[in-house]
Protein backbone atom coordinates (compact mmCIF):
# COMPACT_ATOMS: atom_id res chain seq x y z
CA UNK A 1 0.00 0.00 0.00
CA UNK A 2 1.04 3.31 -0.80
CA UNK A 3 1.82 5.06 2.31
CA UNK A 4 -0.43 8.97 2.15
CA UNK A 5 1.30 11.90 1.55
CA UNK A 6 2.02 14.26 4.85
CA UNK A 7 -0.44 16.89 3.32
CA UNK A 8 -3.25 16.11 0.44
CA UNK A 9 -2.58 18.39 -2.06
CA UNK A 10 -5.74 18.92 -3.26
CA UNK A 11 -6.67 20.08 0.56
CA UNK A 12 -6.70 23.76 0.68
CA UNK A 13 -3.31 24.68 2.81
CA UNK A 14 -4.07 26.28 6.13
CA UNK A 15 -4.76 30.06 6.07
CA UNK A 16 -1.43 32.02 6.46
CA UNK A 17 -3.53 35.12 8.02
CA UNK A 18 -4.95 32.77 10.49
CA UNK A 19 -1.55 30.87 11.31
CA UNK A 20 -0.12 34.80 11.84
CA UNK A 21 -2.99 35.90 13.69
CA UNK A 22 -1.79 33.86 16.58
CA UNK A 23 1.43 35.53 15.99
CA UNK A 24 2.25 38.72 16.96
CA UNK A 25 5.35 40.59 16.44
CA UNK A 26 7.09 38.92 19.69
CA UNK A 27 6.16 35.92 18.44
CA UNK A 28 4.30 33.02 20.10
CA UNK A 29 3.51 33.47 23.98
CA UNK A 30 3.78 30.82 26.37
CA UNK A 31 0.48 30.14 26.96
CA UNK A 32 -0.43 29.52 23.13
CA UNK A 33 2.22 26.56 23.77
CA UNK A 34 1.28 25.46 27.59
CA UNK A 35 1.12 21.56 27.66
CA UNK A 36 1.31 21.38 24.20
CA UNK A 37 2.93 18.02 23.09
CA UNK A 38 3.48 18.89 19.59
CA UNK A 39 6.00 17.70 17.46
CA UNK A 40 8.80 20.34 17.27
CA UNK A 41 7.67 22.49 19.96
CA UNK A 42 9.62 23.01 23.47
CA UNK A 43 7.21 22.81 26.43
CA UNK A 44 6.80 24.83 29.39
CA UNK A 45 8.79 27.55 28.65
CA UNK A 46 8.31 31.32 28.91
CA UNK A 47 9.14 32.46 25.70
CA UNK A 48 8.98 30.43 22.34
CA UNK A 49 10.69 31.50 19.26
CA UNK A 50 8.27 30.44 15.90
CA UNK A 51 10.63 28.72 13.24
CA UNK A 52 9.54 28.61 9.52
CA UNK A 53 10.63 25.16 7.41
CA UNK A 54 9.29 24.63 4.11
CA UNK A 55 10.12 20.69 4.62
CA UNK A 56 8.24 18.33 6.08
CA UNK A 57 8.75 16.51 10.46
CA UNK A 58 10.76 13.68 9.20
CA UNK A 59 13.50 15.99 7.52
CA UNK A 60 16.85 16.93 8.87
CA UNK A 61 15.96 20.63 9.10
CA UNK A 62 12.70 20.00 11.26
CA UNK A 63 14.59 17.13 13.48
CA UNK A 64 17.78 19.52 14.16
CA UNK A 65 15.82 22.52 14.95
CA UNK A 66 13.45 20.44 17.37
CA UNK A 67 17.14 19.68 18.72
CA UNK A 68 17.77 23.74 19.09
CA UNK A 69 14.60 23.66 20.78
CA UNK A 70 15.25 21.47 23.60
CA UNK A 71 19.16 22.62 23.81
CA UNK A 72 18.06 26.36 23.81
CA UNK A 73 15.61 25.50 26.76
CA UNK A 74 17.61 23.32 28.49
CA UNK A 75 20.58 26.06 28.67
CA UNK A 76 18.09 28.96 29.47
CA UNK A 77 16.73 27.38 32.11
CA UNK A 78 13.12 27.29 30.37
CA UNK A 79 13.38 31.00 29.49
CA UNK A 80 13.27 30.47 25.75
CA UNK A 81 12.23 27.53 23.37
CA UNK A 82 11.05 26.99 19.84
CA UNK A 83 8.33 25.64 18.17
CA UNK A 84 9.25 24.76 14.33
CA UNK A 85 5.77 25.59 11.62
CA UNK A 86 6.60 22.38 8.84
CA UNK A 87 5.30 22.24 5.41
CA UNK A 88 5.45 26.17 4.48
CA UNK A 89 2.54 26.39 6.93
CA UNK A 90 3.76 30.22 7.41
CA UNK A 91 4.41 30.91 3.97
CA UNK A 92 7.22 29.52 0.97
CA UNK A 93 10.61 31.19 1.51
CA UNK A 94 10.22 33.82 -0.79
CA UNK A 95 7.43 35.47 1.34
CA UNK A 96 8.74 34.10 5.13
CA UNK A 97 12.28 35.86 4.61
CA UNK A 98 9.90 39.22 4.46
CA UNK A 99 8.06 37.56 7.41
CA UNK A 100 11.48 37.35 9.50
CA UNK A 101 12.67 40.21 8.60
CA UNK A 102 9.27 42.25 9.61
CA UNK A 103 9.66 40.49 13.04
CA UNK A 104 5.89 38.28 12.31
CA UNK A 105 8.17 35.42 12.64
CA UNK A 106 11.19 34.85 14.98
CA UNK A 107 12.99 32.58 12.56
CA UNK A 108 13.80 30.40 9.24
CA UNK A 109 15.57 28.22 7.17
CA UNK A 110 16.01 29.71 3.63
CA UNK A 111 17.68 28.24 0.35
CA UNK A 112 20.31 30.45 -0.50
CA UNK A 113 18.68 31.53 -3.75
CA UNK A 114 16.50 33.43 -1.90
CA UNK A 115 18.80 35.70 0.32
CA UNK A 116 20.78 35.98 -3.30
CA UNK A 117 17.99 37.62 -3.33
CA UNK A 118 17.88 39.84 -1.04
CA UNK A 119 21.72 40.68 -1.38
CA UNK A 120 23.98 39.67 -4.25
CA UNK A 121 26.71 39.72 -1.91
CA UNK A 122 25.67 36.29 -0.92
CA UNK A 123 25.41 35.04 -4.66
CA UNK A 124 29.09 33.30 -4.90
CA UNK A 125 27.78 30.77 -2.20
CA UNK A 126 24.82 30.03 -4.92
CA UNK A 127 26.75 28.57 -7.66
CA UNK A 128 28.04 25.47 -8.80
CA UNK A 129 30.88 24.60 -8.12
CA UNK A 130 31.30 26.73 -5.24
CA UNK A 131 31.15 23.87 -3.03
CA UNK A 132 33.01 20.54 -3.96
CA UNK A 133 31.56 18.48 -0.90
CA UNK A 134 29.12 18.20 2.81
CA UNK A 135 32.70 18.64 4.19
CA UNK A 136 34.14 21.54 2.77
CA UNK A 137 30.78 23.03 2.42
CA UNK A 138 30.98 22.87 6.46
CA UNK A 139 34.80 24.09 6.88
CA UNK A 140 33.57 27.27 5.00
CA UNK A 141 30.44 27.92 7.45
CA UNK A 142 33.27 27.64 10.22
CA UNK A 143 35.35 29.80 8.96
CA UNK A 144 34.83 33.31 10.17
CA UNK A 145 37.13 34.85 8.32
CA UNK A 146 35.07 33.66 4.91
CA UNK A 147 31.62 34.25 6.15
CA UNK A 148 31.85 36.28 9.14
CA UNK A 149 31.42 39.87 8.11
CA UNK A 150 28.82 38.24 5.69
CA UNK A 151 26.65 36.70 7.49
CA UNK A 152 26.29 39.92 9.50
CA UNK A 153 25.74 42.15 6.50
CA UNK A 154 22.09 42.56 6.58
CA UNK A 155 21.42 43.36 10.34
CA UNK A 156 20.96 47.01 9.85
CA UNK A 157 19.47 46.94 6.50
CA UNK A 158 16.84 43.73 6.87
CA UNK A 159 17.03 42.98 10.72
CA UNK A 160 18.28 39.39 9.85
CA UNK A 161 21.15 37.36 11.37
CA UNK A 162 22.50 34.16 9.67
CA UNK A 163 23.06 32.12 12.11
CA UNK A 164 24.78 29.55 9.72
CA UNK A 165 23.54 26.78 7.29
CA UNK A 166 22.02 23.39 7.11
CA UNK A 167 23.76 21.36 3.77
CA UNK A 168 21.49 20.37 0.87
CA UNK A 169 23.98 18.38 -0.19
CA UNK A 170 24.37 18.09 -3.97
CA UNK A 171 21.97 18.74 -6.20
CA UNK A 172 20.30 15.91 -8.82
CA UNK A 173 17.56 15.96 -12.08
CA UNK A 174 14.48 13.68 -12.14
CA UNK A 175 12.16 13.57 -14.56
CA UNK A 176 8.58 11.87 -15.40
CA UNK A 177 9.98 10.26 -18.57
CA UNK A 178 13.05 8.99 -19.37
CA UNK A 179 16.36 8.47 -17.85
CA UNK A 180 18.47 12.04 -18.42
CA UNK A 181 22.51 11.09 -19.46
CA UNK A 182 22.77 13.93 -21.90
CA UNK A 183 21.67 18.00 -22.50
CA UNK A 184 19.73 16.54 -25.44
CA UNK A 185 17.65 14.10 -23.38
CA UNK A 186 16.64 17.37 -21.61
CA UNK A 187 15.55 19.28 -24.24
CA UNK A 188 12.41 20.79 -24.13
CA UNK A 189 11.72 19.49 -20.67
CA UNK A 190 9.89 21.85 -18.34
CA UNK A 191 11.93 21.85 -14.92
CA UNK A 192 11.60 23.96 -11.85
CA UNK A 193 14.31 25.76 -10.33
CA UNK A 194 14.26 27.77 -7.09
CA UNK A 195 13.41 31.41 -7.95
CA UNK A 196 16.47 32.84 -8.97
CA UNK A 197 18.79 33.91 -11.90
CA UNK A 198 21.67 30.97 -11.32
CA UNK A 199 19.20 28.59 -11.24
CA UNK A 200 17.35 29.54 -14.51
CA UNK A 201 20.69 29.82 -15.76
CA UNK A 202 21.94 26.59 -14.57
CA UNK A 203 18.92 24.77 -16.06
CA UNK A 204 19.03 26.15 -19.07
CA UNK A 205 22.34 25.74 -19.69
CA UNK A 206 21.92 21.57 -18.80
CA UNK A 207 19.49 21.96 -21.95
CA UNK A 208 16.37 22.72 -20.07
CA UNK A 209 13.51 24.62 -19.97
CA UNK A 210 13.44 26.58 -16.31
CA UNK A 211 10.26 27.21 -14.50
CA UNK A 212 10.43 29.14 -11.12
CA UNK A 213 8.18 28.06 -8.46
CA UNK A 214 7.91 27.26 -4.69
CA UNK A 215 8.87 24.68 -3.05
CA UNK A 216 5.49 23.51 -1.92
CA UNK A 217 3.98 23.53 -5.16
CA UNK A 218 5.98 21.21 -7.00
CA UNK A 219 3.71 18.14 -6.50
CA UNK A 220 1.01 19.16 -7.71
CA UNK A 221 2.42 20.84 -10.92
CA UNK A 222 4.20 17.57 -11.63
CA UNK A 223 1.18 15.71 -10.97
CA UNK A 224 -0.90 18.28 -13.50
CA UNK A 225 2.08 18.24 -16.09
CA UNK A 226 2.98 22.08 -15.60
CA UNK A 227 6.34 20.51 -15.04
CA UNK A 228 8.03 17.22 -16.87
CA UNK A 229 10.53 17.29 -13.61
CA UNK A 230 12.23 18.84 -10.94
CA UNK A 231 16.04 18.95 -8.97
CA UNK A 232 16.98 18.69 -5.87
CA UNK A 233 18.66 16.18 -3.48
CA UNK A 234 17.43 12.61 -1.82
CA UNK A 235 16.15 13.21 1.02
CA UNK A 236 13.67 16.79 -0.49
CA UNK A 237 12.88 14.10 -3.52
CA UNK A 238 12.03 11.18 -0.93
CA UNK A 239 9.93 13.19 1.65
CA UNK A 240 8.46 15.60 -1.06
CA UNK A 241 7.41 11.97 -2.67
CA UNK A 242 8.16 13.31 -5.96
CA UNK A 243 9.22 9.86 -6.76
CA UNK A 244 5.85 8.66 -7.34
CA UNK A 245 5.58 11.27 -9.85
CA UNK A 246 8.42 11.17 -11.64
CA UNK A 247 10.80 8.30 -10.83
CA UNK A 248 13.79 8.99 -13.15
CA UNK A 249 16.76 10.31 -11.05
CA UNK A 250 19.67 10.93 -12.52
CA UNK A 251 22.99 12.04 -10.56
CA UNK A 252 24.08 14.84 -12.33
CA UNK A 253 25.41 16.87 -9.40
CA UNK A 254 25.12 20.16 -10.61
CA UNK A 255 25.53 22.15 -7.13
CA UNK A 256 26.32 21.36 -3.68
CA UNK A 257 23.26 23.60 -1.62
CA UNK A 258 22.91 25.31 1.09
CA UNK A 259 20.24 26.27 3.77
CA UNK A 260 20.93 29.96 5.74
CA UNK A 261 19.70 29.93 9.04
CA UNK A 262 17.81 33.49 9.71
CA UNK A 263 16.75 35.33 12.70
CA UNK A 264 15.18 38.45 13.72
CA UNK A 265 17.41 40.73 14.97
CA UNK A 266 15.73 42.78 17.42
CA UNK A 267 14.13 39.35 18.90
CA UNK A 268 17.22 38.05 19.59
CA UNK A 269 18.55 41.59 21.05
CA UNK A 270 15.73 41.20 23.73
CA UNK A 271 17.29 38.13 25.25
CA UNK A 272 19.72 38.79 27.78
CA UNK A 273 23.64 38.52 26.92
CA UNK A 274 23.99 35.16 28.70
CA UNK A 275 20.55 33.82 26.88
CA UNK A 276 22.02 35.02 23.61
CA UNK A 277 25.53 33.30 24.20
CA UNK A 278 23.03 29.84 25.15
CA UNK A 279 21.35 30.87 21.65
CA UNK A 280 24.29 30.64 19.57
CA UNK A 281 25.26 27.61 21.44
CA UNK A 282 22.20 25.83 21.00
CA UNK A 283 22.06 26.44 17.21
CA UNK A 284 25.81 25.18 17.22
CA UNK A 285 24.72 22.21 18.85
CA UNK A 286 21.83 21.72 16.10
CA UNK A 287 24.01 22.09 13.24
CA UNK A 288 26.44 19.49 14.13
CA UNK A 289 23.17 17.26 14.86
CA UNK A 290 21.89 18.04 11.75
CA UNK A 291 24.95 16.93 9.71
CA UNK A 292 25.20 13.70 10.98
CA UNK A 293 21.48 13.63 10.69
CA UNK A 294 21.95 14.77 6.77
CA UNK A 295 24.38 11.70 6.09
CA UNK A 296 22.24 9.17 7.51
CA UNK A 297 19.23 10.47 6.08
CA UNK A 298 20.89 10.64 2.38
CA UNK A 299 21.42 6.96 3.00
CA UNK A 300 18.08 5.98 4.04
CA UNK A 301 16.53 7.76 0.61
CA UNK A 302 18.55 6.25 -1.47
CA UNK A 303 17.92 3.15 -0.36
CA UNK A 304 13.71 4.14 -0.24
CA UNK A 305 14.59 4.96 -3.80
CA UNK A 306 15.84 1.58 -4.78
CA UNK A 307 13.34 0.01 -2.87
CA UNK A 308 10.26 2.12 -5.15
CA UNK A 309 11.77 0.83 -8.32
CA UNK A 310 13.10 4.50 -8.94
CA UNK A 311 15.35 4.53 -12.05
CA UNK A 312 19.36 6.01 -10.74
CA UNK A 313 21.17 6.72 -13.62
CA UNK A 314 24.77 8.09 -13.53
CA UNK A 315 24.51 10.64 -16.54
CA UNK A 316 27.42 11.39 -18.93
CA UNK A 317 30.05 14.22 -16.62
CA UNK A 318 31.19 15.23 -19.56
CA UNK A 319 28.50 16.20 -21.65
CA UNK A 320 27.40 18.55 -18.64
CA UNK A 321 30.59 19.79 -16.89
CA UNK A 322 31.64 22.47 -18.85
CA UNK A 323 28.38 23.69 -19.30
CA UNK A 324 27.83 24.11 -15.47
CA UNK A 325 31.14 25.66 -14.65
CA UNK A 326 30.51 28.22 -17.46
CA UNK A 327 27.68 29.31 -15.40
CA UNK A 328 29.72 30.17 -12.50
CA UNK A 329 32.01 32.21 -14.13
CA UNK A 330 29.14 34.35 -15.24
CA UNK A 331 28.22 35.15 -12.62
CA UNK A 332 30.93 36.84 -10.62
CA UNK A 333 30.70 39.88 -11.56
CA UNK A 334 32.58 42.17 -8.93
CA UNK A 335 35.73 42.12 -7.65
CA UNK A 336 34.05 41.13 -3.98
CA UNK A 337 32.21 38.04 -5.37
CA UNK A 338 35.70 36.89 -7.25
CA UNK A 339 37.37 37.21 -3.89
CA UNK A 340 34.38 35.30 -1.87
CA UNK A 341 34.72 32.72 -4.43
CA UNK A 342 38.32 32.58 -4.76
CA UNK A 343 38.25 32.23 -0.66
CA UNK A 344 35.87 29.39 -0.90
CA UNK A 345 37.68 27.42 -3.40
CA UNK A 346 41.00 28.17 -1.80
CA UNK A 347 39.54 26.22 1.47
CA UNK A 348 38.55 23.40 -0.82
CA UNK A 349 42.49 23.26 -2.35
CA UNK A 350 43.55 23.62 0.98
CA UNK A 351 41.31 20.76 2.22
CA UNK A 352 42.36 18.71 -0.60
CA UNK A 353 46.39 18.71 0.17
CA UNK A 354 46.20 18.00 3.48
CA UNK A 355 43.96 15.18 2.39
C1 LIG B 1 15.89 21.90 -0.69
C2 LIG B 1 16.22 22.95 0.34
C3 LIG B 1 15.05 23.91 0.55
C4 LIG B 1 14.63 24.48 -0.79
C5 LIG B 1 14.30 23.37 -1.73
C6 LIG B 1 13.84 23.88 -3.09
O1 LIG B 1 14.92 21.05 -0.20
O2 LIG B 1 16.58 22.33 1.54
O3 LIG B 1 15.40 24.95 1.40
O4 LIG B 1 13.52 25.31 -0.61
O5 LIG B 1 15.42 22.52 -1.90
O6 LIG B 1 14.22 23.29 -4.07
O7 LIG B 1 13.11 24.87 -3.14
Amino acid sequence: MRPTRHRARSQPRPSRRRLLAGLPVVGLGAAALAGCSQAGATTGVDQILSISLNQTETHPSFLALTRFGELLAESTDGRWGARIYANEALGAQQEVIQLVSDGSVDMAVISSPQVENLSLRFRPLSLPGAFDSIEHQTAVLRDESVVGELFSSLEESKKLRVLGGFTQGARHMYTKTGPITTPDDLAGMKIRVQESDVFLELIRAMGASPTPMAYGEVYTALQAGVLDGAENNEVSYVTQRHDEIAPHFSLTSHLVGLDYVLANTDRVGTMSDADQEAFRGSFLGAQEEFVRLWIQETDASTQQMLDKGVEITEPDADAFGERIEQVARGFLDTDEDVALYEQVRGLAADMEATS
